[in-house]
């Protein structure tokens, strides 16, 4: 049962209208919310008990409990367990204990704070940022388990967006490939060395200075042919878009925007103005209606170049600087010259130059339009990336209605989870970072992101090769599985380290013997208001251990996994909820098979190894390995079995390119009969 509640300040405007939810909720009275209404925010007691999950993409654990978060897309390439923002905003939390399993989802655009037991531990506080001004839409649901609340939720927010099968195998991305020849290489040396591939990746180097929808063509000439000798070679090219659009006479783009007044506007009307990776930009108004069919057919640009997929990205917007602000600290910066800076006057100097990026007091200096009227973008903040992604997506179903497009973006709110995925942002080369990934694996799959994954290896900074492959033994579960890093850090293409290449082989192999399982599970995730990723409380509510596992998750119905996420370790404590069959496997081969009983063991997993428990009852099917999806013989995998009475496994399968989802058609039983076919 979903209930709506309108909250806010007597007076307050009619709220903003995300379209997260699409569903019809007749308004509820007040009365019966069962969070307490206090000093202009919503508390709740929790018990000692309580797990409170959600929140998408954000830092900390599976369990939320213990920090303080917000809501507020923003570009933080070096976040870590301080950090509150992250580049989505997803306001969906669950408060589960025992029978009480109850879903908040907080339908606004402005900042939102949620301290969950940060100020104390048994308060839960919840503080919209414009309720005083702007109402917003509080929606509470409550079914008899964890997974039946989230679905309830995800219900009203409408199906998950559902990529093309070849977007389940491996890609390879590089800020930094700078050149076709670059990119032929990359694929070369994949092929060569028989590491399989489907996607490359081409990062802002692939535009003319860093305009979108223009092809650089001193180093990519015949940008046509490449994609089509790659389509040869059974390689996608997923170029990035970025969200603002260089300022440069003649560039037409910049020019229809500013003819046709798409962009956003400054306090005096004109343009806004703000440096990003081209320099000098303006922002579409992804807002408006006009303006975002326009940004959407440009894609059609590359489309009909033969791309297939892309990436959306700088869309929290990141600014870099705006004009205005730049003057400002300029003159600032003159005034403390000659000066004897103290301790206060050295600092506030010091964080003068690193406060022009991304700053409160430019997102509160533009202006959309927004259904008909004038709205300041610190308002409408988070939903910038997920309009922009809207546009995108909606302009696809008018220039290609039966075919499926890949797009993800980096920063977004709930709703854009029908437009495209997400990646998890700019990270770093850090084992926590890894753990970050795992952990919020099922947080994004409640908020309706099923296609998503991080940086494996990691952007920014060093990446050592036993954090490749241990981070690659994870993402072979992700269903973006992306290797990419940032332009002047140490090269991690899966061929770069010595002696290494064939077993940074076997583990995308392996990736590519799970895909008719890891498909299947998606799409009847997606299909059916489901998750891939759940945590180990979902599904043994009553296991107080399970519930408080942090670092193992359900992969789809039929496995458990347990990363190894630690420099040196040889393999770690694994903790199974139920006896369980542990499959080996040292790259893409099975070299073990073994039954575990409930409880806790030890297991070894040097480097390379990565081991699936498979659950009681259970099928796995596996297909033989591949070098790129649409080689993999979906139709026969074989299949790994344990348990006496295995349930017979609802196997999803379609044609992987158009649009006919449908479970009743696609889905055929396989059984145990033809086990380890
Ligand atoms: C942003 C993106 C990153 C990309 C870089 C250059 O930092 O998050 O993935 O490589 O911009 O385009």
């Amino acid at each position: 049962m979903v209930k709506r509640y309108r909250l806010g300040s007597a007076g307050a405007k009619e709220p903003v209208k995300t379209e997260a939810v699409i569903a019809d909720i007749p308004e509820s009275g007040s009365g019966s919310l069962f969070l307490t209404q206090k000093n202009g925010a919503l508390e709740y007691e929790m018990p000692d008990d309580m797990i409170v999950y959600g929140l998408g993409e954000q830092t900390r654990g599976i369990n939320k409990r213990g920090w303080k978060y917000v809501s507020n897309c923003s570009d933080d390439p070096n976040h870590n367990e301080g950090t509150q923002s992250l580049y989505g905003a997803h306001n969906f939390l669950l408060l589960s204990a025992g029978d009480f399993n109850v879903g908040v989802f907080i339908d606004t655009p402005a900042k939102v704070t949620f301290d969950v037991g940060y100020t104390r531990y048994g308060l839960l506080r919840i503080t919209v940022a414009d309720a005083e001004e702007t109402a917003y839409d509080l929606y509470v649901m409550e079914a008899e388990s964890p997974s039946e609340t989230v679905r309830e939720f995800r219900r009203i927010i409408g199906r998950s967006y559902i990529p093309p099968r070849w977007a389940f195998g491996y890609g390879q991305s590089r800020w930094s490939y700078d050149s076709a020849e670059e990119v032929r290489e990359v694929v070369r040396r994949h092929r060569e060395a028989r590491l399989p591939l489907d996607c490359v990746y081409l990062d802002i180097d692939y535009m003319e200075r860093y305009k979108d929808f223009t092809i650089n063509r001193e180093t990519f000439a015949d940008f046509e042919q490449l994609v089509s000798d790659m389509e040869k070679e059974h390689i996608h090219l997923a170029p990035i878009i970025d969200g603002g659009v260089k300022v440069e006479d003649g560039y037409d783009v910049y020019e229809e925007g500013r003819a046709n007044g798409y962009f956003c506007k400054d306090e005096n009307g004109g343009d806004f103005i703000v440096g990003v990776w081209p320099g000098r930009c303006c922002f579409p108004d992804m807002l408006d209606d006009d303006a975002r069919r326009w940004f959407g057919r440009k894609y059609k640009i590359l489309l009909d170049k033969g791309i297939e997929g892309f990436w959306n990205d700088m869309n929290e917007p990141a600014i870099f600087y705006s004009e205005k602000r730049l003057k400002e600290v300029f003159g600032e910066i003159d005034a403390y010259k000659g000066r004897n800076l103290d301790v206060d006057s050295f600092f506030a100097f010091k964080d003068l130059v690193g406060s022009i990026s991304n700053s409160e007091k430019d997102y509160a200096s533009f202006y959309h339009t927004y259904r008909g009227k004038r709205i300041r973008h610190d308002k409408i903040h988070n939903l910038f990336g997920y309009y922009m992604t809207r546009s995108a997506a909606e302009a696809f179903e008018e220039l290609a209605p039966e075919k499926r497009i890949l797009l993800f973006s980096r920063a977004s709110y709930i709703g854009m989870h029908r437009y495209g995925g997400v990646w998890q942002g700019d990270n770093i080369s850090w084992w926590s970072h890894l753990l970050m990934n795992i952990k919020m694996m099922p947080s994004l799959n409640m908020c309706g992101f099923l296609y998503t994954g991080a940086d494996l290896g990691g952007f920014g900074g060093d990446v050592t090769e036993d954090l490749l492959i241990r981070w690659l033994s994870f993402g072979v579960f992700t269903p973006l599985m992306r290797n990419h890093s940032a332009r002047g850090t140490r090269r991690q293409e899966a061929y770069c380290f010595a002696g290494r290449t064939e077993l940074f082989g076997g583990i995308l192999r392996l990736r590519y013997r799970l895909l008719p399982y890891l498909y299947s599970e998606y799409m009847k995730a997606a299909l059916q208001d489901g998750m891939m990723f759940l945590p180990l409380g979902f599904v043994w509510p009553e296991d107080e251990i399970a519930r408080r596992t942090e670092d193992q998750l359900l992969v789809g119905e039929s496995i458990m996994v347990a990363p190894v996420y630690e420099q040196n370790a040889d393999g770690r404590v694994v903790y199974l909820p139920e006896d369980m069959k542990m499959l080996r496997f040292c790259g893409a081969d099975i070299v073990e098979e073994k039954v575990y009983e409930k409880g806790h063991v030890y297991i070894r997993m040097p480097l390379g190894d990565v081991c699936i428990f498979l659950r009681r009852n259970r099928l796995l099917p596996l297909a033989d390995s591949a070098e790129y999806t649409e080689a993999v013989d979906y139709r026969r995998p074989g299949i790994y079995a344990y348990g006496d009475a295995p349930e017979p496994y609802a196997y999803y399968m379609d044609d992987g390119r158009t649009k006919e989802y449908d479970c009743g058609r696609h889905i055929v039983y396989l059984t145990a009969d033809r086990e380890n076919a």
